[in-house]
């Protein structure tokens, strides 16, 4: 079947299009540098500009499965200046208007739009003494006016962004990710180095919550979606077993035969990385995958523990 999918270049973009290679899909990638496709991919998918897109578009889309945008601005790659912030939050609702916008002009006969969000949407939950606090799923209603947060505001202008496409009839999946695992590439080897070098523990409090999914989970989640014309709206792709920071580097520490005490205090991560380190490390949200589970999705890995043993072991 013929796949879009924009941002492909990425950490989870690649593997994407890998195991779609492996399916006998037929990709066509959009990003910003055609040679930067090529290099990556080879011959083995088209690649298409953002530009020849804007064009031509029609065409390049007609006939597909769905297109899955995951554009966007690395949030965690440099500091938050204020500069930095319009990049993360324009790269991400500009993409995906211009998807947004392309498929409404088809209409009934678009593609569906799988467009990537984040469990950030929710805004940030203040932790809770010994337990996590209360789970967030696709029912709950969102306050913008209490989630004044960075991650919230962007969230929620990129899920805004995919807007046009649905009020023209088109299916369109806002994808709610989790942090994404894998040995090879997104936080979990800068989480897990500490570990490995004897010095890991829980970070500020260690109490903050960390929804996540493996990479394995999250792509094979999506291609469930896909799978399943019928789904639309809100989908949280993170798996059941939301941990808190301390049980996070527990887990770790079991599986590299490591302590997993030493604490590293709040005020070394807000010195070095302001607010970004707020936002990304000292707080958290505990996302449930209601209604992926609700549909019949099977996680492989649901647990921390089984998690990480599946991605060291
Ligand atoms: N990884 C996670 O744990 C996680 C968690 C929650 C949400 N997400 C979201 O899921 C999406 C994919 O995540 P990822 O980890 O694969 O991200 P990534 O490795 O940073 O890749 C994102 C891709 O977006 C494109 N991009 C970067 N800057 C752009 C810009 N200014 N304008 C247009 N496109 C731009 C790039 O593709 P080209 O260079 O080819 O254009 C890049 O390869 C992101 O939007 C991310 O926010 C990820």
């Amino acid at each position: 079947m013929k796949r879009i999918i924009a941002g492909a270049t990425g950490f989870i973009g690649q593997h994407l299009v890998k195991r779609w290679l492996a399916a006998g899909h037929e990709i066509i990638v959009i990003g910003r540098s055609r040679e930067k496709i090529n290099k990556l991919f080879g011959t083995t998918v088209k690649a298409v500009t953002w530009e020849e897109l804007a064009a031509n578009g029609q065409p390049i889309i007609a006939g597909a499965q769905a297109i899955i945008n995951l554009a966007g601005e690395n949030i965690g790659a440099k500091l938050w200046s204020e500069q930095r912030k319009q990049e993360i939050l324009l790269s991400r609702t500009q993409a995906t208007a211009t998807l947004a916008e392309l498929c409404a002009s088809l209409g009934a006969q678009s593609p569906g739009l799988l467009n990537a969000s984040a469990i950030g949407v929710y805004g940030l939950q203040p932790a809770i003494d010994k337990q996590l606090p209360p789970a967030y799923d696709e029912s709950t209603t969102i306050d913008f006016t209490q989630t004044p947060d960075f991650l919230a505001q962007v969230g929620r202008a990129w899920e805004l962004a995919a807007l046009p496409a649905k009020t023209a009839g088109v299916r369109v999946i806002w994808m709610r990710f989790g942090v994404v695992l894998a040995k090879e590439g997104g936080v979990l080897p800068q989480l897990s180095l500490p570990t490995k070098l004897f010095v890991g523990g829980p970070i500020g409090s260690g109490l903050q919550a960390f929804s996540w999914i493996t990479l394995n989970d999250l792509c094979a989640a999506i291609d469930f979606l896909l799978d399943n014309p019928h789904i639309s709206g809100a989908i949280n792709l993170v798996a059941p077993g939301c941990v808190t920071q301390k049980q996070l580097a527990k887990a770790l520490g079991r599986i590299f035969y490591r302590p997993s005490f030493i604490k590293t205090p709040a005020f070394v991560f807000k010195f070095m990385f302001g607010q970004m380190a707020e936002e990304l490390l000292l707080s958290g949200q505990n996302v449930y995958p209601k209604r992926l589970l609700e549909l019949g999705f099977k996680f492989q890995s649901p647990d921390i523990e089984s998690a990480l043993k599946k991605i060291y072991r």
